[in-house]
């Protein structure tokens, strides 16, 4: 039997077909508009992404047998909001998660309803990228809009409704949205109340390894594919990349069992058995693909920025060439700093109005010296959020690493040593594309549990550890780092 992961990302779509026995037969990668009509803002079309998908499933499975074709699930990036009218048509392009333009909902929620209400319903607090500020940001800026919404949906569910006419989610994604009650696994009557919409303007909530259907008769005729193929709810792009990296359950020496993604946000996941709530709602406190829980700390601009400083700036997409310059001796010696907020930052300082900063630069500073600022700010911001985990007495001895940025052993090596913890490497840098196959797998039962199908396909391959005297050298440099974000952050908002 094939299952395929479809990995709905920001940049493109990455759709993966993985045989039963966890080979990887075939991975496609298609591309789709990303606009930012006004500073911080960010959307796409779901129209776009439909027809991405379509055209990848085709490209994907051309030559393989399609009668083998057992299921079909999903790693989504989370938090956009997409609404449809009573037609199901589209009633304006998504709101991603990356966009920043609910400042006014956000402070509202936080400071009006208040972070502890928020606590108390949902287990989270709202960061401007999150779905109910943006449901709020309708209602006010766009009313007209508002009135017509009769489905409330994230984005792999929009594709999951186009595929098997389910009006579905899965718990991990349901958990960044902040209308549903984490703990309990269920909408929040108190932020459906607070947001203005009602139970059935929301989907159907699964975990995210159960079927929520098959697939259309007239998709499945457009696509080859038998009539029978399963759609499995899949999970928010992050916990389908732990799922992925085999970051489910503890680790077999009792640490936590943590995950680093490199994508166009960055973070660190962190499985836990039971659920819990940092106190200062820091990281997030989300459910998991595997049936339990997990803490997050998200930034939003990570592989991004490498993305942004190479073909924006430089003009090149020779990235391995241009890190050749960036040799050992250089790393934890490095005068310039930058702070990697371009689209703002989420964790942990939850500032819409951050922006990228480089200081530090002199006469002698050159490209390479201020690349690799721009990729060591990355890791010294997820440090940032590795730190409170720390603080929260987690145990992180070491770590896995996926996503587009992990393909660079530079980029590798830097975080191993600014976070002094060893990095695993994974067999595929494929995390929520694996991760989505997977779940397809489970819930078409093939595997008794994702635990169980991650224990027997997720193979470790590798490792880096981290050099005692260059993580020596980054701890210094990290306390630099720290101390810039507040001393420059009452600019931002005037610039
Ligand atoms: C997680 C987050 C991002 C997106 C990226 O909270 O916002 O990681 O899921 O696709």
């Amino acid at each position: 039997m094939f299952y395929i992961g479809i990995d709905l990302g920001t940049s493109a779509v990455k759709l993966l077909l993985m045989e039963a026995n966890g080979k990887i037969s075939n991975i496609v990668s298609k591309e789709y508009p990303l606009y930012f009509p006004n500073p911080g803002w960010s959307e796409q079309k779901p129209e776009d992404w439909w027809e991405a998908v379509k055209a990848g499933l085709k490209e994907l499975t051309e030559g393989f047998d399609k009668s083998q074709i057992g299921g079909i699930s999903f790693g989504g990036q989370m938090h956009g909001l997409v609404i449809l009218d009573k037609d199901d048509n589209v009633i304006r392009p998504a709101i991603l998660w990356n966009d920043g333009r609910t400042q006014e909902e956000t402070d509202y929620l936080n400071n009006v309803i208040g972070k502890d209400k928020l606590s108390e319903y949902t287990a989270n607090i709202a960061f401007t990228g999150f779905t109910a500020p943006k449901v709020l940001w309708v209602k006010n800026k766009e009313p007209e809009n508002f009135a017509k919404i009769t489905k409330i949906m994230l984005p792999k569910d929009y594709i999951a409704y186009k595929l098997s006419g389910s009006f579905c989610t899965d718990v991990s994604d349901a958990s960044g949205m902040l209308l549903f009650d984490v703990k309990n696994k269920c909408w929040s009557k108190e932020m459906m109340d607070i947001c203005g919409v009602k139970e059935s303007q929301m989907a159907k909530i699964y975990e995210s390894y159960e079927v929520v259907g098959t697939i259309k008769e007239d998709v499945a005729a457009e696509l080859g594919f038998p009539a029978t193929v399963k759609i499995a709810a899949g999970a928010g792009d992050n916990a389908a990349a732990a799922v992925g990296t085999g970051t489910v359950g503890k680790q077999a020496d009792g640490t936590a069992n943590c995950n680093i993604s490199l994508g166009t946000s960055g973070t660190i996941f962190i499985s836990s058995e039971k659920f819990g709530v940092d106190e200062n709602n820091a990281l997030h406190s989300f459910a998991h693909a595997d049936g339990k829980y997990h803490l997050m700390g998200c930034m939003l601009s990570a592989a991004s920025c490498n993305k942004w400083w190479m073909e924006e700036i430089l003009k090149t997409t020779e990235f391995a060439a241009e890190q050749q310059a960036i040799t050992d001796d250089k790393l934890g010696n490095n005068h310039v700093y930058f702070l990697p907020y371009l689209m703002g930052e989420r964790s942990p300082h939850n500032d819409a109005n951050a922006r990228g900063t480089f200081i530090g630069m002199s006469m002698d500073s050159s490209r390479a010296d201020m690349y690799q600022a721009v990729l060591e700010g990355v890791a010294f911001a997820i440090r940032d959020s590795f730190e409170v985990a720390k603080s929260l007495g987690i145990d992180i001895k070491a770590s896995k690493i996926c996503g587009g940025g992990a393909k660079s052993p530079l980029w590798k090596k830097i975080f191993a040593n600014v976070l002094n913890i060893r990095l695993d490497l994974i067999e595929s840098e494929e995390g929520p594309g694996y991760g989505g196959a997977i779940l397809a797998a489970v819930a078409c039962g093939e595997y008794a549990s994702v635990e169980d199908a991650a224990q027997k396909l997720v193979k470790v391959v590798g490792s880096v550890e981290p050099d005692a005297e260059i993580a020596a050298r980054y701890e210094e440099r990290y306390n630099k780092f720290k101390a810039i974000y507040p001393t420059v952050k009452v600019l931002f908002p005037n610039l």
